[in-house]
């Protein structure tokens, strides 16, 4: 039998279900989401008006400047700057490793920063300037840093060397006669060696510090 207790919470006309809606609440949610959808048709119209086109999935033109040159190109937008670098640009300084920016193997600059180009959008790096270590120098005119890397036999396999130059080469336009022992360890924190050639990148970023 029930008591007064439980009758007492059972609904009663004039209560409705906890999880219904009544008549006043459908008309209320009804009006605000009319708001609500003109205000997103307003947003839209803003964004048809001044934002940015809608990219993809298949190419589209970007302008990208590599080590000077302004380089037109149709790239989708999932590809990413090494990608771009390397297949169109024949680039290939710059080495695809780990392609998930852990070893540092791609860095390039960015604006004059070192940056892991496997982790750049090729859409992301247009109007910015970008140097990869062909545009550092080339075997007859040689950047500094690339010299000291022969010099001093800096280098075993390959695969890291261009992305630890582009590094010494900032710490070195950073720091300039200055740069320390510590601050190329900190430049090439992000460059990984599988060939142990650390010892002698940091003699040669010194002895190139010593060039500028
Ligand atoms: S390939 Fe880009 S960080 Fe390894
Ligand atoms: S020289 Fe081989 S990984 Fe560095």
């Amino acid at each position: 039998m029930a008591d007064e207790g439980s009758a007492a919470q059972l609904p009663g006309p004039e209560t409705p279900p906890a999880r219904g809606v009544t008549r006043r609440a459908l008309f209320k949610g009804a009006g605000a989401a009319a708001a609500a959808g003109a205000t997103f048709r307003a947003l839209d119209a803003l964004a048809e008006d001044t934002g940015p086109k809608d990219q993809g999935p298949g190419k589209g033109a970007v302008s990208l400047s590599v080590n000077g040159k302004t380089r037109k190109l149709e790239v989708e937008p999932r590809e990413t700057l090494l990608e771009v670098l390397r297949l169109p640009l024949d680039l290939t300084g710059a080495k695809p490793v780990c392609d998930r920016g852990t070893c540092g193997a791609c860095t390039v600059w960015l604006d004059g920063a070192p940056v892991y180009a496997c982790c750049i959008l090729a859409v992301e790096a247009e109007g910015r300037e970008v140097t990869t270590v062909e545009g550092l120098g080339n075997p007859k005119a040689m950047h500094p840093v690339q010299q000291a890397f022969v010099d001093e036999d800096a280098l075993q396999c390959g695969f890291c060397t261009s992305g630890l130059v582009m590094s010494c080469a900032w710490a070195v336009k950073t720091h300039g006669k200055d740069l320390s022992d510590a601050q190329v360890r900190e430049a090439c924190a992000g460059n990984l060696c599988r060939c142990g050639t650390y010892p002698h990148v940091l003699k040669a970023a010194l002895a190139a510090a010593k060039e500028v």
